[in-house]
């Protein structure tokens, strides 16, 4: 069921809103898309497109929404908040300038509900964030994780179909390389999977490649698929004014390391100093979540409505630096970001990770022209002035743990 909608905004009123939302946007979002003067409306990349963005209300989904819009994209977000905070998306509508932003509180698996967004909108493309993420979660409730990502991927596809838009950027993860045997990873890699999560964007892949390669029924037009699979994203806006705002004791580094720093614990618990790394502790590839964002409107404006898939209907690329960081690098940068110390302690290997994981972006960087351009300690420092400004996140503070 539709359970609020903002007012949607309709084409006559686009330059107007794309432009005060330029003026408005903050200079790091304005630098990034404009020369050296203001570009007029249809000059924008995704001028007048219409994207659907599932999980719009979430950590990447609502910078994505952001960037979706200063590109000149018009948006409607699918979320079911049971991971977000419609807090976020004000933010975002005040970050844009003061737009309303089409919204439906629906979730993904509820074929009827999600029937009647299609009925109410004609998309060009969507870009598929909803799911569930938390990786211990999924091995303790496997079957809510198959029900909400697979299940809930296959209504959607399904209706993508039958409202013939068949254009999808779909949010996979590195997880998907299993047991990492080299690194950087290209996108060549092996697959593997090491938990029901990681198993489930397994599936919805392959699921999405069957469709690619399906026979086109005449008068049907073929798909065009992207798939991104991301490395660690941290970060957040550089207004400090949206950002990762997990639910309970968070599972990733990033927000647990912020927490303390901002008092809400008293210590990281660093998981196992004997891996064959730098300095023993786990290496991974962390990507300020501004550069992700970028990399979802390089992935509709050259992947989507370009060239870069060339003759094919689907591909996967890679979203990292490149680069990997130790745990024990990340706890120096927020220590240098926050100006606090950060107290940790070693304790034992948490099941199912691996030593080191990181990308390479090359293929990104050439087909889809994106490359990250943000550095760890930059993403570290936004990370901060989001947890600073939110220390209990969008939330009352007596709703957190
Ligand atoms: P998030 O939890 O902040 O965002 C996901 C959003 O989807 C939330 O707003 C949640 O309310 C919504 N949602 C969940 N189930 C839904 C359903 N059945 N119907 C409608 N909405 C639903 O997570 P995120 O970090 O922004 O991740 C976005 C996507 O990227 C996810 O698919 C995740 O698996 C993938 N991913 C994330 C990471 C990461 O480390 N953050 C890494 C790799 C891949
Ligand atoms: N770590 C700690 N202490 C913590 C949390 C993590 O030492 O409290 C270590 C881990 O052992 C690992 C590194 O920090 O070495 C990063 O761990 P995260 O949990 O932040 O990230 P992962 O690489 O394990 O997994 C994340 C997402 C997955 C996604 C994967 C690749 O949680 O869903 O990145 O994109 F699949």
């Amino acid at each position: 069921q539709v359970t609020s909608c903002f007012a949607c905004y309709c084409d006559c009123t686009l330059p107007l809103l794309r432009f005060s939302s330029l003026l408005l946007l903050l200079p790091p979002l304005l630098l990034l898309r404009m020369s050296a003067s203001v570009p007029s409306s249809s000059d924008l990349p995704l001028h007048g497109r219409h994207i659907l963005v599932t999980g719009g209300a979430g950590y990447i989904g609502s910078h994505t929404v952001l960037h979706l819009i200063s590109s000149g994209a018009r948006v409607t977000i699918v979320d079911n908040l049971s991971n977000s905070n419609l807090e976020a998306l004000a933010r975002v509508e005040k970050l844009a300038g003061g737009i309303k932003l089409a919204f439906y509180q629906v979730d993904i698996r509820d074929a009827v509900a999600m029937e009647k967004v299609f009925q109410e909108n004609k998309f060009d493309a969507c870009i598929h964030f909803a799911g569930l993420k938390a990786v211990g979660e999924s091995v303790a409730q496997p079957m809510k994780y198959y029900d909400h990502n697979a299940g809930g991927s296959l209504v959607l596809f399904q209706l993508l179909t039958k409202y013939d838009c068949k254009r999808i950027v779909f949010s996979s993860s590195a997880t998907v390389y299993g047991v990492v045997q080299e690194n950087p990873i290209k996108e060549t890699a092996p697959l593997g999977t090491l938990n029901p999560y990681g198993q489930t964007k397994y599936v919805i892949e392959g699921i999405l490649r069957d469709l690619a390669v399906a026979p086109v029924p005449e008068k049907e037009s073929p798909w065009k698929i992207v798939i991104l699979r991301y490395f660690n994203p941290i970060g957040a806006h550089p207004s400090g004014s949206i950002g990762e705002d997990p639910l309970g004791i968070p599972n990733n580094l990033l927000p647990f390391v912020m927490q303390v720093a901002v008092g809400r614990r008293p210590e990281v618990n660093v998981f196992g100093q004997d891996y064959p790394t730098s300095d023993g502790t786990g290496v991974r590839d962390y990507i300020h979540v501004e550069d992700l964002a970028l990399g979802h409107v390089a992935a509709i404006e050259h992947g989507i409505f370009g060239g870069a898939l060339c003759d094919k209907s689907c591909d996967s690329f890679n979203l990292g630096t490149g680069k990997g960081a130790s745990v024990l690098e990340v706890i120096a940068a927020a220590e240098k970001a926050s100006g606090k110390k950060i107290p940790y302690k070693v304790g034992p290997r948490r099941t199912g990770d691996i030593a080191a994981c990181y990308a390479d972006c090359s293929k990104a960087n050439n087909l889809l022209h994106w490359r990250a351009a943000k550095s760890l300690d930059e993403a570290v420092a936004d990370s901060w002035r989001w947890q600073s400004q939110n220390p209990h996140g969008y939330a009352a503070p007596e709703n957190k743990l």
